[in-house]
């Protein structure tokens, strides 16, 4: 059988989400999946960026990070996917992605893929559930397999009990508790579980 091969697609401004990506990675390669860790491409002014000096550092300390691309997405069997919740919803830098998978999607390249979606934001009731629920309507159009966690693990009630997907909360300075990203990588180590369930074929029910 041949390795799960997993992207992971974030977009992070301050750091979170790159987190959150940096764990699901660690645990999915643990799980024995071929894993690439991409991101959404920065789209927002000059300006904007500058004004936020932890935006500003955060752009450039992952410059290496590779930036998102069709290829990306089209070579993966499962894909999870990070973003913060902006005015609870997705980061317009991410759907501006999403949003450009259509020719990969026309041409039945979507179908299948096994998918779950993670979020943060800054507040507990800031509308993490509205943005990996909006998340999801998009891969739904895909034709992927949504896996969210459910209350799969004692890890996603210590992270909140989030069953759509791992929402940490960061405060004011941006820091969260990083016990939740024991919560990510149970997510993490879920989706590439059921991509290979599906690749050996096996019931899992
Ligand atoms: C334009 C904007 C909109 C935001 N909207 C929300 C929101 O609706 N609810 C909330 O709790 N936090 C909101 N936040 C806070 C971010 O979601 C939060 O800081 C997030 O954890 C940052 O993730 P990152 O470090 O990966 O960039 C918003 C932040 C910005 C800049």
């Amino acid at each position: 059988m041949s390795k799960v091969k997993l992207t992971i697609l974030y977009y992070s401004s301050t750091g979170t989400n790159y987190r959150m990506a940096r764990a699901a990675e660690e645990a999915a390669k643990e799980a024995g999946a071929e894993v690439r860790l991409i991101r959404a491409a920065e789209l927002a002014p000059a300006a904007a960026i500058e004004s936020n000096p932890v935006w500003n550092s955060h752009l450039k300390e992952t410059a290496e990070v590779p930036i998102a691309t069709l290829d990306d997405i089209g070579w993966a069997d499962a894909v999870i996917i990070s973003t913060p919740t902006r005015f609870g919803n997705v980061a317009a830098q991410l759907k501006q992605f999403l949003d450009t998978t259509g020719a990969l999607w026309a041409k039945g390249k979507l179908e299948n893929k096994v998918v779950s979606a993670m979020t943060s934001a800054s507040n507990v009731h800031g509308g993490q559930e509205a943005t990996i629920l909006s998340l999801y309507t998009s891969l739904y159009h895909w034709g992927a397999i949504v896996v969210a966690p459910g209350y799969t693990d004692s890890s996603v009630v210590l992270a909140g009990g989030n069953p759509y997907g791992t929402s940490l909360t960061t405060d004011m300075s941006g820091n969260f508790d990083v016990n939740g990203l024991s919560a990510v990588k149970h997510q993490a180590r879920r989706v590439i579980f059921v991509a290979e369930a599906l690749q050996k074929g096996w019931g899992i029910c």
